[in-house]
């Protein structure tokens, strides 16, 4: 039996992917490899749980001792490293963290991974999955290719392009089997709401103010995290050694045009007079370095190994929407305590 380390498994799209992989490969064990921090949560994963070939560890990669005492104990044939502190905005008011779990929690795992395989690098796979916000801001025209050149703004995009270089250098200098991808910005169920599209919709739930910030006019490009999950398993299974592959969904949207269309789907479906949601609409000061716009361009990846998004925006967002409306359970505990000591810093208090 395989086994594989996904790290990062409770969190947004690391639970999708674990249960993908859980549930489509048995002869896999997959060990799922989280802090369990704020924005972790083994709630994400209840149908998982309880799969033969599922184990959940909980532990720190800024850990290096715990850390390659843990692959020495395992013997992992295949990493696919998602554990990040995620959220911009968090990146703003403390970049040490970033640095912390992005950096040097990466170059941990490329350590422990290169001790244990050193003696045979075949069928061997570190997979990185990091961000397109690496390439920096588009203006209104261009699109990222894997051939863009770094660019970082924020801190979260600098820990995560310093990451993405120490993966390829462990490639070129040490031969360590890697693959990479940066995707676009994901959407879809158990995304934890600090991030636009669910703050969005717990926000028009609750009649809370929703704060668009600057003029609202930022472009990002938005992918269903189910589409992510199955192309980071197409990437797993047939990428090639040392090679970077984009993941977009070529759908851009203006943030004040999807603000506008989830208000409008919400009202519908809180049997809201149409327009009363947009009512809530509040322009709030930018965010600071705020990347203008994203788009990404995932032709390599449908060419080369034929992976295309599945689902149409308006669907999924759609699907999003209903998700959270039932899931009122999920919502209320991740939005108690802590949560609510963030959001009165991040948007009470500014
Ligand atoms: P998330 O914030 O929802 O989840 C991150 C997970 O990592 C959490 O479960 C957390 O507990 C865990 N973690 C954090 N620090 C850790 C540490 N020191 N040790 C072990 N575990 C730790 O993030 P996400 O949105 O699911 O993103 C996952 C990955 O995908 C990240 O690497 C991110 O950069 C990348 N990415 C995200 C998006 C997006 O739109 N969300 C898009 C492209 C790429
Ligand atoms: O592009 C991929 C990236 O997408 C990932 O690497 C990040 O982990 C992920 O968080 C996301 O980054 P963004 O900064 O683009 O996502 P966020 O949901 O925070 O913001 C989306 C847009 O909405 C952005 O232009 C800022 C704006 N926004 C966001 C929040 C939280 C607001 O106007 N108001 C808000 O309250």
């Amino acid at each position: 039996m395989k086994k594989i380390l996904i790290t990062g498994g409770a969190g947004f799209i690391g639970s999708h992917v674990v249960r993908l992989f859980v549930g489509k490969y048995p002869g896999y064990h997959i060990f799922n490899l989280d802090k369990l921090t704020y924005a972790g949560n083994l709630e994400n994963l209840r149908d998982v749980e309880q799969m033969e070939n599922y184990t959940f560890i909980r532990g720190d990669i800024v850990d290096s001792d715990f850390i390659n005492q843990l692959f020495l104990q395992y013997g992992f044939d295949g990493v696919i490293h998602l554990a990040a502190e995620s959220h911009v905005d968090r990146s703003i008011t403390n970049p040490l963290e970033f640095v912390y779990t992005n950096v040097i929690g990466t170059v941990n795992l490329l350590n422990a991974a290169r001790n244990i395989w050193k003696e045979n690098m075949e069928g061997r796979l570190f997979y990185h999955v990091s961000t397109d916000e690496v390439y920096g801001s588009l203006g209104h025209e261009g699109i990222f290719t894997e051939e863009t050149r770094y660019d970082p703004h924020s801190p979260y995009s600098a820990s995560k392009a310093s990451s993405d270089h120490f993966v390829r250098a462990y490639h070129d200098t040490y031969g360590l089997p890697v693959v990479l991808s940066n995707c676009s910005n994901n959407y879809g169920s158990y995304q934890f709401p600090e991030k636009l599209i669910p703050l969005f919709i717990n926000n028009i739930k609750n009649n809370k103010p929703l704060p668009v910030y600057g003029k609202g006019e930022n472009i990002r490009d938005w992918l269903w995290v189910e589409d992510h999950a199955r192309a980071i398993d197409v990437i797993f299974h047939s990428g090639k050694k040392g090679e970077t592959y984009n993941i977009g969904g070529h759908n851009e949207w203006k943030n004040i045009d999807l603000i506008r269309l989830m208000c409008k789907i919400m009202d519908r479906k809180l049997g809201r007079t149409p327009g009363t949601s947009e009512q809530l609409i509040t322009y709030v000061k930018d965010r600071a370095g705020h990347d203008l716009r994203y788009a990404i361009d995932s032709g390599k990846l449908q060419k080369e190994l034929g992976w295309v998004p599945s689902l149409q925006f308006e669907e999924g967002l759609e699907k999003t929407i209903d998700w959270y409306l039932s899931q009122t359970e999920w919502l209320k505990n991740v939005t108690s305590g802590e949560y609510q000591k963030y959001y009165e810093q991040q948007y009470v208090k500014r």
